[in-house]
């Protein structure tokens, strides 16, 4: 089996070493670098500087009252950036190593084309690939909105904002998406004042309200600004800054005035490029139609990834990567594409898998909640972290797990128990059952398993 990928992000380059490791001959196309937006512009960038952020902010705040004395603590931000450049080189080189080390032939450049079996890609020199089947990995670029003054300079992308090469004093940030959030928050404890824009009633919609809250008290605790329900008028320059026109629900105007503008209000499928109209690639608002072998409505073209819509997650991509080739292999395939964890990487983290209450609330679902507060587990006192939460909802009948949501120290390497324990259909009984570690933030899942039957035992 001859294979092209198209795009070596994290979905076509695991989608590559997959079909490898099954016997096919595959060529991965790339026109930047290995690793695609999550190397490079995305995960690992944002939280490098989060991390570096975090360090701070524990060494200015957490470090005194530890008994540990640190004197003119001090950002280089210059230093900052060139260890986020590290580590994604060494990860970008990493990929490369993978790719030669699988027998992967990358070709550098822009692929296009030309029929449904052959591509043409543009770089240096101009080639033709042919093979058997293709998958389209080409992931997705910010979405721009036509506010007057977008274009103004000093308006960045969130590539843009990793880029700075000094902190700003001012920052507005339009979009309270995850994006939006995480860098307000990276910037806002490296010393940016922070002003965030967003035009629903709420940020991080896609979280638990109880979870939202939390980061949403931090913030305010730490004077970001949140502008809830605001529309941006326009954008303008004025005397060595810029001005945003906004104006709330009730039309009452406000000019927020900031050295940057960030504006993250979602991404879209990066499929301009790839002469989708020349085969007749059915697509709808940029997205490519797949079917659930992520087929594409021509036969022996597949995509995956950011660039097929749906949930825009690096580990998303990767699984449909997988998928997509263990199918066009004819392997059997079982990811569970039900159970997807969430995670912010804020402070405190953030993370989510399975319904919110919302959700279960809007399904008419028969169901039970049991929070437990972090105030309550030793770990997160220790940490210094205790304004978060473990919370778990559960079928009323059954204790089946439907959701488990946390803030607080960890809670993005936590979640993944939560992602097992819906993905294996267990019951809070089972979370109950099962000895966590003490003293772990773990044991608030547990403790908020002894919840949903108002049982917990710390509290
Ligand atoms: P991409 O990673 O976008 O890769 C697509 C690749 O295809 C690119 O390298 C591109 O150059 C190449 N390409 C495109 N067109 C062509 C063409 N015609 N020819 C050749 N090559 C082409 N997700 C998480 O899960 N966790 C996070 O913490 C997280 N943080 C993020 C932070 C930011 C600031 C951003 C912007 C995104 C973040 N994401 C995060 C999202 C994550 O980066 C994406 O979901 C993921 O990279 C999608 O993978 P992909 O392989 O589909 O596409
Ligand atoms: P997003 O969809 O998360 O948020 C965009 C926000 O902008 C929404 O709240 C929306 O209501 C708001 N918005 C849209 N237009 C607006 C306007 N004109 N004015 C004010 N607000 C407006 O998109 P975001 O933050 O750009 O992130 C893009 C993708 O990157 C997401 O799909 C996300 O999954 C991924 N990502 C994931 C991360 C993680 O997993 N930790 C981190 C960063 C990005």
């Amino acid at each position: 089996m001859k294979l092209t990928i198209i795009g070596g992000g994290p979905g076509g380059y695991i989608a590559a070493i997959r079909a490898a490791q099954l016997g096919a001959e595959v060529t991965l196309i790339e026109k930047n670098a290995m690793g695609g937006t999550c190397l490079n512009v995305g995960c690992i960038p944002t939280k490098a500087l989060l991390h570096a952020a975090d360090l701070y902010q524990q060494i200015k705040n957490d470090a005194k009252r530890n008994g540990i004395v640190a004197e003119d603590v001090h950002i280089d931000f210059e230093v900052m950036q060139k260890r986020k450049a590290a580590v994604v080189k060494q990860l970008v080189s990493g990929v490369t190593g993978l790719m030669k080390a699988y027998g992967i032939k990358v070709v550098k450049g822009a692929a296009k084309f030309k029929t449904a079996d052959t591509v043409i890609v543009t770089g240096e020199e101009t080639t033709e690939i042919t093979s058997d089947k293709v998958i389209i990995a080409s992931g997705s670029v910010p979405s721009v909105v036509p506010i007057p003054g977008h274009d103004l300079a000093g308006v960045v992308d969130s590539t843009g904002a990793l880029e700075f090469e000094e902190i700003p004093e001012s920052l507005c940030v339009i979009g309270g998406g995850v994006i939006g959030v995480e860098m307000a928050q990276m910037f806002q404890r490296l010393g940016t004042k922070v002003t965030i824009v967003e035009m629903l009633p709420d940020i991080l919609t896609n979280l638990d309200e109880d979870v939202t809250a939390v980061i949403k008290k931090a913030m305010k605790r730490a004077k970001t600004e949140i502008l809830l329900e605001t529309k941006v008028e326009c954008i303008e320059k004025s005397e060595g800054s810029l001005v945003v026109h906004v104006a709330d629900k009730e039309g009452k105007a406000q000019e927020i005035e900031a050295e940057k503008i960030l504006l993250c209000v979602g991404r879209r499928p990066a499929t301009e490029e790839l002469g989708l109209d020349i085969l007749g690639i059915a697509t709808e608002k940029n997205k490519i139609l797949v079917d659930e072998n992520y087929q594409t409505n021509i036969e022996n073209v597949y995509a995956i990834g950011d660039c097929i819509g749906g949930i825009m997650l690096a580990h998303v991509a990767s699984a449909e990567g997988i998928s997509a080739v263990e199918k066009i292999m004819g392997v059997e395939s079982d990811i569970d594409f039900e159970t997807v964890p969430s995670c912010i990487y804020t402070c405190p983290e953030l993370s989510s898998v399975g319904l919110t209450e919302k959700q279960a609330l809007h399904q008419g679902l028969d169901y039970e909640v049991g929070t437990f507060p972090l105030a309550a587990n030793g770990k997160s006192l220790i940490a210094g972290e205790t304004s978060g939460l473990a919370k778990i909802i559960a079928d009323k009948e059954s204790g089946a797990i439907l959701g488990v949501h946390m803030a607080g120290p960890g809670a993005t390497e936590l979640i993944a128990e939560g992602a097992l324990a819906i993905h294996k259909k267990a019951t809070v009984r089972d979370l109950m059952a099962t000895i966590h570690a003490h003293p772990s933030v773990g044991e608030s899942l547990q403790e908020a398993a002894h919840a949903v039957f108002g049982n917990a035992l710390n509290m």
